[in-house]
C-alpha cells in the first residue's frame, strides 16, 4: 500500500455564516468542526497533513496544533490557488494526496477509506468523490464522456444548461497520485466566470492528458455536504447528534428519550448508565458505568465516578463526583468543586470551588463556596459558607466527623474542628476546636397564654 498525505482546505472566508468567528471553528456537537475533519483524517494514518489557512489563520492553527503543516493561503483565489499554496508541506511525497474541506464535518473514514482504496485499485491519477442530490443549485457537475468516465467538474455559474440538470454533483473531496496533482496544478488558469483557480479544473486537464479519472459516489449525501450558512450548521448537528446517541446505546448506554437527550462529541459514558430525557451531557464529560442520571440534568466538563444518582434538574460544572454519591434534584455543583465517593448533596444545594470528603452530607438548601469539607461530615439543611466578605474571598474548613448544625452560618476564614458540633441557626465567626460545641443564638422566650391574650385583644378592639 502506497503512503497517504492530507491537505484540508481551509482559507475560505465563509461569508454565508455571518459571523466573526472563522468557519472551521463552529461547532459541531461541542468539537470545531476543523477537529471533526481531522480526527477523521487522522484515522486513514496519513504520513503528512496539512492545512492551508487564510482567514482567522492564528485561531484555526491553534485548534489543528501540530496535527497538521499550516499553510498560508494570504489572498483567496480558489481552490485550485489553495492547493497550490500547500505544495510545499508535500514537498518529495510520491503517493496519494487526499484533498477535502474543513467545512465538511460528517464525512466518516470508511467513505474516504474507500475512495482511497477505489483510486488505488483502479490506477487513477485522480479520484473524485461525487454524490446524487435531488438541488445541485450550487454545486460543481460531474460530467461524463459515453463510457460513463468522469471527463471534467463544471461549476454551476460556468455550467450549460444540460450540464445544469446533471444531479451528480462534487462533494470537493478528491484523491490524486502526488505527481499528476503538482503537473495538474501548473496548468490551472483562472478563466472562469469568477476569475479564480479551480481545483476542479485539474481534472479535465488530466483528462486531456489521457490520465484515467476515476469517482466514487457517496450514497449519503448528508454525509459529504458542505456547511456553508447556519442552517447547514445546524442540519449536521442534529445528524452528528443521532450517530452519537446511537454509538452510545449500542455501547451499552440507556438514553430513555434519545431526541431530547444532547451529548457533545468528547463525551464518554459507561456501560449501564441510564440517561433521563431532557439531559445535556457536555465538553469533555465523563461518566463512569451503573449510574442514574435522572431528567433535565447538565453536566458541563464534569467527571462523575460508577454507580452516581444525579436526581433532576442537576447542574455539574467542570466539577466531580466520585462512585457511589447522590447530587440533587435541583443543585448546583461547579467551580472545580469535587464531591468523594458515597456522599449525599441534598437538593437544591450548591458548591462552589470547594471539596466534600468521602461518606460526606450536605443537605437540601445548604452552600459551601471555598470550602474543604472532610469525610463523615455532616451539614445540616439551610446551613451556608459565607466565603465573600464583598471584596475577598476567604476560606472555610470542615474537618472529619464535624457536625454543621441547620441554618449555621460560617463567616469564613473559619475552621470546624474534627467532630466539633455547631448548634443550628449559629452565625460563627470564630474557629471552633476539635469536638467542641459551638452556639451562638440568643436564649429563647416563651410567654404563657399568648394566643389567649391576642383573642382577648381582638374581641375588644370589634366592640370598639
Ligand atoms: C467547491 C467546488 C465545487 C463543489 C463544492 C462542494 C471548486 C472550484 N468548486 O465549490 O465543485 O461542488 O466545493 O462544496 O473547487 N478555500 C480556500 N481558499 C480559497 C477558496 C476556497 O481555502 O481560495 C476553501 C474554503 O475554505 C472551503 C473550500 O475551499 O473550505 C471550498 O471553497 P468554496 O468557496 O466553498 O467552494 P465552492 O464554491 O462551494
Ligand atoms: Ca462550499
Amino acid at each position: 500500500m502506497g503512503a497517504l498525505a492530507c491537505v484540508v482546505l481551509a482559507a475560505g472566508e465563509g461569508t454565508r455564516m455571518k459571523s466573526e468567528v472563522p468557519k472551521p471553528l463552529h461547532a459541531i456537537c461541542g468539537r470545531p468542526m476543523i477537529d471533526h475533519v481531522l480526527r477523521t483524517l487522522d484515522e486513514l494514518e496519513p504520513e503528512r497533513m496539512a492545512i492551508v489557512v487564510g482567514v482567522g489563520a492564528d485561531k484555526v492553527c491553534s485548534v489543528a496544533g501540530d496535527r497538521a503543516a499550516a499553510c498560508e493561503q494570504a489572498e483567496q483565489l480558489g481552490t485550485g490557488h489553495a492547493t497550490q499554496c500547500a505544495l510545499p508541506a508535500l514537498e518529495g511525497f510520491e503517493g496519494d494526496v487526499l484533498i477535502t474541506y474543513a467545512d465538511i464535518p460528517l464525512v466518516t473514514t470508511e467513505t474516504l477509506q474507500a475512495l482511497v482504496d477505489h483510486h488505488r485499485s483502479s490506477g487513477a491519477a485522480a479520484t473524485v468523490l461525487t454524490t446524487e442530490v435531488a438541488d445541485p443549485t450550487g454545486y460543481g457537475r460531474i460530467v461524463r464522456d459515453s463510457a460513463d468516465a468522469v471527463s471534467a467538474i463544471v461549476e454551476h455559474r460556468d455550467a450549460s444548461p444540460e450540464q445544469l440538470a446533471i444531479r451528480e454533483i462534487n462533494t470537493g473531496i478528491y484523491v490524486f497520485q502526488a505527481q499528476a496533482l503538482r503537473g495538474a496544478l501548473q496548468q490551472i488558469t483562472p478563466d472562469n466566470d469568477q476569475g479564480e483557480l479551480y481545483l476542479t479544473d485539474a481534472v479535465e486537464i488530466l483528462v486531456a492528458y489521457g490520465r484515467p479519472v476515476t469517482a466514487t459516489v457517496a450514497a449519503d449525501p448528508a454525509e459529504v455536504m458542505g456547511i456553508n450558512n447556519r442552517v447547514q450548521l445546524a442540519e449536521a448537528e442534529k445528524i452528528a447528534r443521532d450517530r452519537i446517541r446511537e454509538e452510545m446505546m449500542l455501547a451499552g448506554v440507556t438514553l430513555i428519550d434519545p431526541p431530547s437527550t444532547f451529548i457533545d462529541a468528547d463525551v464518554t459514558i459507561g456501560r449501564d448508565t441510564v440517561i433521563g430525557p431532557g439531559c445535556h451531557l457536555l465538553g469533555e464529560t465523563t461518566v463512569g458505568s451503573g449510574c442514574e442520571i435522572r431528567g433535565h440534568v447538565t453536566l458541563r466538563s464534569a467527571t462523575i465516578g460508577d454507580g452516581v444518582l444525579l436526581r433532576d434538574h442537576t447542574v455539574i460544572e467542570e466539577s466531580a463526583v466520585g462512585d457511589r454519591s447522590q447530587v440533587g434534584p435541583f443543585s448546583l455543583v461547579r467551580g472545580n468543586s469535587t464531591v468523594g465517593r458515597g456522599c449525599k448533596v441534598g437538593s437544591s444545594a450548591e458548591m462552589n470551588r470547594s471539596r466534600l470528603g468521602d461518606g460526606s452530607k450536605m443537605q437540601h438548601f445548604s452552600y459551601t463556596g471555598d470550602t474543604t469539607v472532610g469525610e463523615d461530615v455532616n451539614i445540616g439543611a439551610g446551613a451556608i459558607t459565607c466565603n465573600y466578605d464583598g471584596i475577598d474571598k476567604h476560606h472555610t474548613e470542615i474537618e472529619d466527623g464535624a457536625f454543621v448544625g441547620s441554618d449555621v452560618i460560617l463567616i469564613a476564614p473559619i475552621t470546624v474542628g474534627k467532630g466539633a458540633y455547631t448548634a443550628a441557626g449559629s452565625v460563627l465567626t470564630k474557629d471552633v476546636p476539635p469536638g467542641a460545641l459551638a452556639i451562638e443564638r440568643g436564649d429563647q422566650r416563651t410567654i404563657e397564654d399568648w394566643a389567649e391574650r391576642m383573642e382577648k385583644r381582638r374581641r375588644k378592639n370589634e366592640e370598639a
